[in-house]
């Protein structure tokens, strides 16, 4: 096959390029824009191989993607590229609207038109908004978005589920709980905390910091999202998760314990407005159609991870001396809407 991804140069879009190059024979065509939180770097030594080619462009280009789709014979896409931190959402929704729904919707219509045989749309689980402290999140819970980002994506992922149900295109939806591994932007928890604590900076907590995430190893997801790409039912949606809860401030602890820092670093600051308090998502649906199951467990995905971050130091000290400073300050600095005393 060969296979369009876009958002390929981002954190799960890089890990499921060099899961295609290193799992299948097909060709893949990386299509990504590289916003901030795209960079070449996380596919290094990709271009070596004859079956990878990378295009800078815009999902909104209908122009691009329509010479790209017959050009490159495209078979099947899967959708990546969106942006995708809630916190930046909230300082400001409108690219989220722009990138995520119309990019979606603009890409659906000329996939459509090129008679692409197969569509993957990476959702989220944030599509289902917030649990109290008990259940899960199946394919059939409400979809009740609670952040502009988590709207965005649940527009995208309706006009999916519309797209299938009027003009019959087969598409088939996602929707994966937290994924945590190697190349993830340091904005996100895990690598911000990792990248805090070697700098010996504080380590911002939100609000009270109990809040729970079901956290994924990054390789499960790519290979959940491989066989929907593969086996998936047209017009199927996929909950995927990995069954392992963890609140925000054990993991904080448990990344410091593993680094050999002190619980000091910890700083409360004030929280993300509109905050989820739970995740959980129930996965028997992809397990029992297509035999999915996550195959790295938490202590071992974490360990890899922070091994990683160890390893690759140069790759987030130069994210972060870029534009990346001016974001913290705005967040996390005086006066930055999580507090004043983080920075
Ligand atoms: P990311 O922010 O690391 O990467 C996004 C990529 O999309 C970047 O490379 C960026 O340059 C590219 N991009 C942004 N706008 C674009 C545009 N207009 N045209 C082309 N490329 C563009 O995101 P991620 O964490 O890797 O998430 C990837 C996808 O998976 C997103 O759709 C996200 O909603 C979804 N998802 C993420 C998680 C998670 O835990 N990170 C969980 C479930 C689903
Ligand atoms: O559930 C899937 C979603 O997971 C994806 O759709 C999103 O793209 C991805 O960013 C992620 O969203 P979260 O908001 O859950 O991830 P984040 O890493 O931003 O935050 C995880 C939790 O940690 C959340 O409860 C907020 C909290 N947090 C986060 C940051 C950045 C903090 O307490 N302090 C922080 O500095």
């Amino acid at each position: 096959m060969n296979i369009l991804v876009t958002g390929g140069a981002g954190f799960i879009g890089s890990n499921h390029v060099r899961y295609l190059l290193d799992h299948t024979q097909d060709r893949v065509v990386n299509l990504d824009l590289l916003t901030y939180a795209g960079n070449l770097e996380n596919l290094a030594g990709c271009e070596d191989d004859p079956r990878y080619r990378f295009v800078r462009g815009d999902i909104r280009d209908r122009e691009l993607l329509r010479s790209l789709l017959q050009r490159e014979s495209i078979d099947a896409v899967v959708h990546f590229a969106a942006e995708s931190h809630v916190d930046r959402s909230v300082e400001g929704p409108e690219v989220f609207v722009t990138t995520n729904v119309l990019g979606t919707e603009i890409l659906l219509e000329e996939a459509r038109a090129a008679q692409v045989g197969r569509f993957v749309m990476v959702s989220t689980d944030e599509v289902y908004g917030s649990l109290g402290s008990e259940g899960f999140f199946t394919e059939e819970s409400p979809l009740a978005p609670n952040s502009p980002y988590a709207a965005s994506k649940a527009a995208a992922d309706l006009l999916c589920r519309a797209f299938f149900k009027t003009f019959g295109f087969p598409v088939i939806v996602t929707r994966c709980s937290n994924n945590y591994g190697p190349y993830q932007f340091p904005e996100k928890l895990i690598p911000l905390m990792i990248a805090n604590a070697l700098e010996g900076k504080p380590l911002p907590v939100y609000g009270d910091g109990l809040q729970v995430r079901d956290w994924l190893y990054v390789e499960d997801h790519c290979r959940a999202i491989d066989l929907a790409l593969r086996k998936g039912r047209p017009g199927a949606v996929y909950n995927v998760g990995g069954g392992n809860e963890q609140r925000n401030l054990d993991l904080v602890r448990m990344l410091l314990d593993r680094l050999g820092k002190g619980p000091e670093l910890i700083t409360f600051v004030q929280d993300r407005p509109g905050h989820d308090r739970r995740y959980a998502i129930d996965a028997s649906h992809i397990r029992a159609e297509l035999g999915w199951a996550p195959t790295v467990d938490f202590a071992a995905g974490l360990a890899r991870t922070i091994d990683w971050y160890l390893a690759n130091r140069a790759w987030w000290e130069k994210i972060r001396s870029g534009e990346y400073t001016a974001y913290y300050e705005k967040m996390y600095g005086a006066g930055g809407r999580h507090g004043g005393d983080a920075g």
